[in-house]
C-alpha cells in the first residue's frame, strides 16, 4: 500500500510555539532570567553527560565570535518528526531511535557502492569541531559547535561517476520502532539532497557529535548532515543512505508543501515564506530578534554557487 500522509500538514502546523513562548515570557523578567541561566548551569552538565565524549577530534577549525546556544536548549528543542512532533517529543522519545548496528547503504552513481558499517565508514575521517550557526525556517536560531568532518572527503573517497550530478540522503524508515511512521505526518523516509558542489563545498559536513559528544538521538545520532547556509530542514537525521544520480531528488519538504520549501532552501532575508517573513530571526536565549543574514552569514564562501540563478525562483 503506497504511504499517504494529509497534504495540507506543514511545517508551521505541527509546530507548536507554545515551549517558544513559554521561554519569550521567562526572558522578560530579569530574575527569572537569572534563575534560568543558574538552572541551565546546574542541569546542563547533568544532560550532556548522557551521551558518550568523543574521543579525539581538533578543536576550532572553524569557529564563531558568537555565544553557543546551551547544550539543554539544543537537545530540547529539536524536529525530528520520526521520534514524535512538537519541539519536546523527539527528546522524550529518544530512546526508540534504534542506534545498534547502524549500516549505510552507498548506492547509485558513485565507483565505491555497498552497505558500511558506521565504523567502517567514519575511520578514514579524522574529527573536527566546527561552531556553525543553524537558522530554521520558522526563524528560530541557535550556534551549535558540532564534531565531524567534510563530507567531500567521504564523497572523494565513493567516488561519483560522471552520472553523479545529485546527492541524496534518506534516515532510518522503521516503522515498527518509530510509530509516527506509521502515520500521515510525513512522506517517509525523510529525504533530502544538494547538488554535488554543494555537496562538495567544504562548509558541508556530516556530525557525529556536538559539545564534544555524541550525538543525542533527538539531534540526529549517529550520523547527520549540516549545511550551515541552509534552512535547518535540509540537515537530515540519522542517515541510512547517501546516492548519487543525475536527477534531482523528490526531497521531503518538497515533497509535501512545493510552494514553501524549495530544494535549494537557503537562508535568504529577501524571499519570504509564503506565510510568514524571513527576514529576522530570534536566537534561542534572547529576546530581541536580529536580522537573519543571507546565506545565514556565510555568503562570502558559498553565494559564488548560485550565481546567474535567480532566487526568488529556486528557493
Ligand atoms: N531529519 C529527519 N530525519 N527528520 C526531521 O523531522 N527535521 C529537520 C532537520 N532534520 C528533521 C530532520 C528540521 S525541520 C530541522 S529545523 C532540523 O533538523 C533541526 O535540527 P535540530 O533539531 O538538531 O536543531
Amino acid at each position: 500500500m503506497p504511504l499517504r500522509w494529509n497534504p495540507d500538514l506543514t511545517h508551521a502546523d505541527i509546530t507548536p510555539e507554545t515551549l517558544f513562548r513559554q521561554r519569550r515570557l521567562l526572558m522578560k523578567g530579569v530574575v527569572a532570567g537569572s534563575l534560568s541561566t543558574l538552572l541551565a548551569a546546574t542541569v546542563e552538565p547533568l544532560l550532556a553527560a548522557k551521551q558518550a565524549e568523543l574521543p579525539t577530534f581538533r578543536k576550532g577549525v572553524i569557529t564563531l565570535d558568537e555565544a553557543q546556544t546551551p547544550f539543554k536548549d539544543v537537545s530540547s528543542y529539536t524536529n525530528f518528526y520520526e521520534l514524535g512532533s512538537g519541539k519536546s517529543g523527539p527528546s522524550a522519545n529518544a530512546d526508540r531511535l534504534p542506534l545498534d548496528s547502524w549500516q549505510i547503504t552507498i548506492d547509485g552513481a558513485f565507483q565505491q557502492t555497498g552497505s558500511f558499517s558506521l565504523a567502517e565508514l567514519l575511520r578514514p575521517h579524522p574529527l573536527e569541531e566546527r561552531v556553525y550557526r543553524l537558522r530554521c525556517v520558522e526563524a528560530w536560531s541557535m550556534v551549535i559547535p558540532w564534531v565531524g568532518f567534510p563530507l567531500r572527503d567521504l564523497l572523494q573517497r565513493l567516488q561519483p561517476t560522471q552520472a553523479a550530478r545529485y546527492i541524496t540522503f534518506e534516515t532510518i524508515y522503521d516503522p515498527a520502532r518509530l510509530p509516527a511512521q506509521k502515520e500521515n505526518v510525513l512522506p517517509w523516509p525523510y529525504r533530502e539532497g544538494l547538488r554535488l558542489d554543494e555537496a562538495m563545498h567544504p562548509l558541508t559536513i556530516l556530525a557525529v557529535g556536538m559539545y564534544g559528544r555524541q550525538l543525542p538521538p533527538q539531534n540526529g545520532a549517529p550520523l547527520r548532515l549540516v549545511v550551515p547556509w541552509k534552512y535547518g530542514f535540509k540537515s537530515i537525521k540519522s542517515i541510512v543512505r547517501i546516492s548519487a544520480s543525475y536527477d534531482q531528488p523528490l526531497t521531503t519538504w518538497k515533497q509535501l508543501a512545493p510552494d514553501e520549501y524549495g530544494f535549494y532552501a537557503n537562508v535568504n532575508p529577501d524571499v519570504d515564506h509564503p506565510r510568514w517573513p524571513q527576514n529576522k530571526e530570534r536566537r534561542i536565549g534572547e529576546f530581541l530578534r536580529r536580522p537573519t543574514l543571507p546565506f545565514n552569514g556565510y555568503a562570502d564562501q558559498v553565494a559564488a554557487l548560485y550565481q546567474g540563478m535567480d532566487l526568488h525562483k529556486n528557493f
